[in-house]
């Protein structure tokens, strides 16, 4: 049996008070529940240019259009590049068995392709992952969050099809060098952002504009070189590594705005694009039927010869269908979801949202944090993965980023950060327990407030913080790293006294 513990009311800001009505289980996490951190390379390295490291599309967006990246680089960011050692002991003193990072393609690969790898740049990940192993903190590790060689992007990118063949020759040039090691592997980091802001638009490297056309042949050609990483993992390097290969999604959870039919479909519409867009063709083969019809209709009347959404072969769905080996998503915030009329039709003007057609929109007496999107919906976390469970047969399921926006200065942050991942903890607990959800991890996102990309420094995450203006970028623990150790150490978020099995 287990209690419940009310917490106090709490007062963030005068114009907004905090329902008093939540409540946090006090039952512990299960034994081998995965508790971690996750990161970017681009995001903490720093070293842009050290030994040998090739331009990516964030060196070159935020050197060439500051102004898209709030006048800030991560040039240098956390200097992880040079103090990893630092960051693994704060790991270890956290005591999380898991530890989430990417490999930066272009230190590996200055230019993208596997004829010119950098020595130093494969070592220092090499030194990464061993030591991490030393600790009993195993590395689940990102292939690609967001940072393509700026040679690659210029060759097209995530636009042309070859960006098929570059990526499985990387992932195979990772198997080799690194998959002794690491046996849990994450294609793409969050592969609606890199599509729908990277080249739809345009707020995200590489800063590509091309709303409701782009951002879908981005993600059909990142779909198909998942897939096909997938099958050489799974051919060549499963039997003898035996590690497990993923994808991470991210997405709100979308509530409707009532109990009318048309509000639940439009709730549903939005989970299918976003989260099916990518969830459906790894699972099934194919992308969600309402994604297929009303982007064929809606380009039909605009004018479009075939749809915006590009069509998957047969041999292409053979390839991409049942290519996850467990299922991965990031979560921050919800929203509501409303039915509309359908929206006018404005020739050779899509967008994702209109396609979409529906109104998302977050109530004003939701909690708020200082980022203008972003609201604390703890109950959100657990019917996002329950869909997500429902959806796709009962998959295990790792929450691989989850954290709180702040302005970076907040050191005694229990209250608001320490909240935030209790609650939202508390009510992915419930889906483990209640809802049957096969949940079996839970990464934090971040260890270090680190390089937030369009928000530079300005927007922060990180359970400890960073002086970015100090040369030596010193860390210091916020309240919330004391939180999560605690989280981590006693898989409970109540006082020790309190919690039961
Ligand atoms: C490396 O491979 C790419 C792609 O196949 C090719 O275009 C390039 O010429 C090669 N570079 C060298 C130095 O061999
Ligand atoms: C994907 O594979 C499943 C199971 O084999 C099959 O039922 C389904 O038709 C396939 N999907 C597509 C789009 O071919
Ligand atoms: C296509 O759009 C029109 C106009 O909104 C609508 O009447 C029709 O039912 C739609 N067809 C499909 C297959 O979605
Ligand atoms: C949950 O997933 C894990 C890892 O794949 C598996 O071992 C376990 O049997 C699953 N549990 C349930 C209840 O399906
Ligand atoms: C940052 O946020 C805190 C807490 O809301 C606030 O007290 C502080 O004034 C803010 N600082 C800046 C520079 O905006
Ligand atoms: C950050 O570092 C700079 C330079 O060493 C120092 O002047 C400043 O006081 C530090 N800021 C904080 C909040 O510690």
């Amino acid at each position: 049996m287990f209690q419940r513990t009310f917490l106090i009311l709490y007062c963030l800001a005068v114009s907004y008070v905090i329902a008093d009505d939540y409540v946090v289980s006090n039952r512990r996490f299960p034994k081998d529940f995965k508790f971690g951190t996750a990161s970017a390379a681009y995001q903490i390295e720093g070293g842009w240019d050290a030994d040998g490291k090739g331009e990516n599309i964030w060196d070159r967006s935020t050197h060439l259009y500051p102004e898209k990246n709030s006048y800030q680089n991560g040039d240098v960011a956390c200097d992880s590049y040079n103090k990893w050692e630092e960051d693994v002991a704060l790991l270890k003193d956290m005591g999380v068995n898991t530890y989430r990072f990417s490999i930066a393609w272009s230190r590996v690969l200055p230019t993208g392709f596997v004829n010119s790898s950098n020595s130093a740049g494969i070592e220092y990940y090499k030194k990464l992952i061993a030591a991490l192993k030393e600790n009993n903190i195993e590395p689940l590790v990102t292939m690609h969050h967001w940072d393509i060689p700026t040679y690659l992007e210029d060759l097209g990118g995530f636009l042309t099809a070859e960006m098929q063949t570059w990526f499985v020759d990387y992932a195979r040039f990772l198997f080799e060098n690194f998959g002794d090691d690491v046996k849990e592997w994450i294609t793409f980091n969050e592969p609606k952002q890199t599509c729908e802001h990277g080249y739809g638009s345009g707020a995200l490297a590489p800063n590509i504009q091309g709303p409701g056309t782009k951002d879908y042949i981005c993600g059909h050609n990142l779909i198909i070189a998942h897939g096909k990483a997938y099958r050489l993992y799974e051919n060549e390097f499963k039997a003898k590594q035996g590690g497990r290969v993923t994808m991470v999604i991210d997405s709100n959870w979308f509530e409707p705005a009532s109990d009318l039919d048309a509000d639940k479909e439009a709730a549903e519409r939005n989970l299918l694009f976003t989260y099916g867009w990518f969830g459906h063709p790894i699972n099934f083969g194919d992308y969600p039927d309402i994604m297929k019809e009303r982007i064929a209709n809606r380009s039909a009347q605009e004018g479009y010869e075939s749809s915006r959404l590009p069509t998957f072969t047969e041999e292409e769905k053979a390839i991409i269908n049942g290519t996850v080996d467990f299922m991965c998503v990031n979560i921050y915030t919800s929203s509501m979801a409303a039915a509309i009329s359908e929206p006018d039709i404005v020739p050779l003007g899509p967008s994702r949202d209109l396609d979409i057609g529906t109104n998302v929109y977050q109530p004003d007496d939701w909690e708020p944090t200082v980022t203008s999107w972003f609201k604390v919906v703890p109950w959100g976390a657990r019917k996002l993965v329950k869909w997500i469970s429902d959806q796709y047969g009962q998959p295990e399921i790792i929450v691989t980023e989850n954290g709180y926006h702040d302005n970076g200065t907040v050191i005694h942050d229990l209250e608001t950060r320490g909240r935030y991942h209790k609650l939202y903890l508390s009510n992915l607990q419930d889906a483990l327990y209640l809802d049957n959800v096969n949940l079996t991890g839970y990464m934090a996102w971040a260890l270090t407030d680190d390089f937030e990309w369009q928000y530079g420094y300005n927007i922060q995450l990180g359970l400890y913080q960073v002086n970015f203006t100090d040369p030596e970028r010193p860390r210091t623990a916020k309240d919330s790293a004391a939180f999560y150790k605690h989280v981590v150490t006693t898989r409970c978020l109540v006082e020790e006294s309190e919690c039961v099995d």
